[in-house]
């Protein structure tokens, strides 16, 4: 891919403004944030019909609903009437219909408008045309993924998009529909969404900032040169080395989950996947899985989420422990937090030019960066 940031002899992240300006936020929202396809969650979240979770994406809100008959669905959670939430963000349950607590207007588990409490007298409207607004969704190895496009057709096929870790066949190996979700933690950042994906494709800065993680992780092997193409990403000696002897991500390198993934792991294992530019990442090891996902709230504000998966038959305080399981990434996450809102502070300086970047230890940032600017139309000199 040819990259739009390149000078001779380098390439840089981005001009000043873009990290800093209402309107480039605002144009990113409708190009970049509701063109791609966004992970919410767990299929395991949702097992029977009537099941559902509200959750905040970005400024939006949704619910993520196991309808009737079985499928997936997800939609705005905005009432049709004067646009009453349905529920909080963040709640869990099980429902035959969605209430509004305003004025009592219901809705199906397939959106469509079931009542309006004496609303009808005196006013015409055909309650087909008031059902929730629907977000495409579709799952993708257990996990479910959302697009918030108007245009559903514009989604674009999975295969365009991903970036596979280390081996894409591996991932059926580990099952990841067998998996259930056991934490979560919600970051908030008070620094540009753009800040924190550059962040999150490098590891140049792993072995200064990351002290715990390194105990675990073979930081050197994450720098063997490969080109800024996203599928070099896949790196030969995989996205996330384990030092030799540790049996995964954790603390002390042992494991964190005594039931393990799949079927027939080494120790060492890693399988997943990335989608870019948004930067949802979904990582599994021989124990346990981990999702990280970017969402810009505004445009000095991100929310990184982080999900810990067991296998579904894992049973909390027996074969792992939540304190334990989410140990190195939690420590991790927050070191990344603090260098992403430090960044933002330095970035706000007039002063401030991008600098000269590292064609392998930040190849995977120009990868990015540049389907970034792809997808919002620009270039750079
Ligand atoms: Fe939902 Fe009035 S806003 S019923
Ligand atoms: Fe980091």
């Amino acid at each position: 891919m040819a990259s739009v940031i390149d000078h001779p002899g380098y390439f840089t992240s981005l001009p000043r403004d873009y990290y800093l300006s209402e309107e480039i936020f605002e144009a990113e929202l409708d190009l970049v944030f509701a063109r791609q396809w966004l992970h919410v969650g767990h299929v395991s979240q949702i097992p029977q019909p009537g099941d559902f979770f509200a959750c905040s994406v970005g400024p939006e809100s949704l619910l993520i609903v196991r309808d009737a008959d079985g499928e997936v669905r997800s939609f705005f959670n905005v009432c049709r009437h004067r646009g009453a939430q349905l529920c909080e963000s963040g709640t869990v349950g099980h429902r035959k219909a969605f209430v509004c607590p305003y004025h009592r207007w219901s809705y199906g588990l397939d959106g469509r408008l079931l009542g309006t409490p004496g609303s009808r007298d005196g006013v015409d409207f055909d309650f087909a045309d008031w059902g929730l607004h629907e977000a495409r969704c579709s799952t993708y190895y257990g996990s479910i993924y959302v697009y918030l496009g108007e245009d559903a057709s514009q989604a674009p096929a999975f295969r365009d998009v991903v970036v596979p870790l280390v081996d894409e066949e591996q991932l059926g190996r580990v099952q990841p529909d067998r998996v259930k979700l056991a934490h979560q933690v919600r970051y908030e950042v008070r620094a540009n969404w753009k800040l924190v994906l550059e962040n999150n494709c490098e590891c140049y800065h792993c072995a200064g900032a990351h002290p715990s993680l390194g105990v675990s992780c073979d930081y050197a092997g994450f720098f063997a040169p490969r080109d800024s193409d996203l599928e070099a990403f896949n790196a030969e000696k995989g996205y996330f080395p384990l030092r030799q002897g540790m049996q995964t991500f954790s603390m002390d390198g042992r494991w964190v989950s005594r039931k393990p993934l799949g079927t027939g792991f080494e120790t060492g294992f890693s399988a997943g996947f990335i989608l870019v530019p948004m930067f949802a990442a979904s990582v599994y090891f021989a124990d346990h899985g981990v999702h990280l996902d970017v969402f810009p709230i505004d445009k000095d504000t991100t929310h990184i989420v982080c999900q810990w998966y067991v296998h579904e038959d894992a049973i909390e305080g027996q074969d792992y422990e939540i304190d334990t399981l989410i140990g190195v990434f939690d420590v991790t996450n927050r070191e990344d937090v603090a260098l992403a809102e430090l960044t933002q502070r330095g970035v706000r300086s007039r002063r401030f030019v991008p600098g000269p970047n590292s064609p392998t230890r930040e190849s995977f940032v120009k990868g990015a960066l540049s389907q970034y600017l792809a997808l919002m139309g620009r270039q750079i000199d």
